[in-house]
């Protein structure tokens, strides 16, 4: 559900509202309910009708579907990886030179790779949340042609490529126990993840936007760490998964920077939301069976290696505040449209302060080791 704080309705959001007969009905519905239930159902009616709109103009079409890759055109895995068609000499071959190369590979950047690698590989809660965004946008019999739709199963099926391939590449590697890597991802699957306020795709957007460009830093900096040690192999897998990661979030970024023309207070609202709640990792139910923290210790050992790193985070909002110019909003600000805008372009401020108190707060710990089960119970340093 939306926020539970007052606004006006945008000059948007009310043209929007007295040109649909779905949005009136609903209006006349909420006539019977309390004032702030009204200022709700109004809320989620005007992102609903955004969502519609913005289909039928074209512009999903035009500005995120323009954004896929056509399959003909897009990477496979087999391509990648290698090629057990080929004769049994040149395929051993093939093998031989990835587990020579994934040898040189560090414990710490294997643990990264693998955690992003379960990260990927749980899409099917992705997926789900990305159909729970409202009405407008789900695509309700899983084969709807509206625009919405097509880019959820569109991103879904370049996604899907993502955990194929890493995972691929770790079982051959030979580096990992793959058990316990198949069995981490069992359960992130009957875990699920957190997600704030799923009926509303402004939440749906910003918090997609974020991952996006995360998700695109983690892949990139490994693939950097495995070219620096060797993994030529490695490098061009993350590297293109990285790309892929970069479309993605710049389909999202648009989305959201188009929602804030038409309906800048709440989606102002949303991503002050978003950001409370700090932007809560996909990958964040991840178990092993036996680590009680292992995401906390994933994301210790990414912090450690430079992979993703609490930096990267102040980076990002100080990004996305400056992408979306949330500073200069005005029109169509309510007094709670305010401070959302206040708190999140202090932000940057905020989170580099305390990155600076944890870094010192590190430098006096002790070192520590974790042992993860990825790497047959080695030893990895997490501070
Ligand atoms: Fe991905
Ligand atoms: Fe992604």
């Amino acid at each position: 559900m939306p926020l539970a704080t007052k606004r006006s309705p945008s000059p948007s959001s009310a043209h929007l509202i007295t040109t649909n007969g779905r949005a009136r009905r609903s209006a006349a519905a909420a006539t019977t309910a309390t004032a702030g239930e009204q200022q709700l159902h109004q809320q989620a009616t005007s992102a609903e009708l955004l969502m519609r709109r913005l289909d039928e103009d074209g512009w999903v079409e035009e500005h995120m579907l323009s954004l896929l890759t056509p399959v003909a055109d897009a990477w496979q895995p087999a391509d990648l990886l290698p090629n057990f068609a080929a004769t049994a000499d040149e395929h051993r071959h093939q093998v031989a030179e990835l587990q020579a190369r994934a040898a040189g590979v560090p414990d710490d950047i294997l643990v990264c790779l693998v955690g992003n690698t379960v990260t990927e590989e749980a899409l099917p809660t992705y997926m789900t949340m990305g159909n729970r965004v409202g009405a407008a946008a789900n695509d309700a019999t899983g084969h709807d042609g509206h625009g919405w739709a097509r880019w959820l199963r569109g991103w879904t099926a370049e996604e899907n490529r993502h955990g194929d391939l890493l995972s691929r590449y770790l079982y051959l590697s030979g580096r990992v126990d793959m058990s316990r890597v198949e069995r981490t991802v069992h359960h992130l699957l009957r875990g699920g993840m957190r997600m704030l306020e799923p009926q509303c795709p402004y939440h749906a957007f910003v918090y997609g936007a974020f991952q996006e460009r995360a998700t695109f830093v983690s892949h990139a900096r490994t693939a950097g760490r495995a070219a620096r040690h060797g993994d030529a192999c490695l490098a061009r897998l993350c590297g293109v998964v990285a790309a892929d990661e970069r479309r993605h979030e710049a389909a999202y970024t648009r989305a959201v920077a188009r929602c804030i023309e038409a309906d800048p207070d709440a989606v102002v609202r949303a991503l002050a939301a978003v950001m409370r709640a700090k932007v809560t990792m996909p990958g964040e139910l991840m178990a092993d069976g036996r680590d009680g923290d292992l995401f906390g210790h994933f994301a210790a050992v990414a912090e450690r290696a430079g992979v993703y790193t609490a930096a990267d985070y102040g980076d990002m909002v100080e990004h996305f505040v400056r992408r979306w110019r949330v500073a200069e909003l005005d029109q169509g600000l309510s007094g709670e449209g305010r401070r959302a805008q206040d708190y999140v372009c202090g932000l940057p401020r905020k989170i580099r302060r305390m990155e600076e108190l944890a870094h010192d707060r590190a430098a006096r710990m002790e070192a520590q080791s974790v042992s993860f089960s990825w790497v047959f119970d080695r030893p990895v340093r997490v501070h």
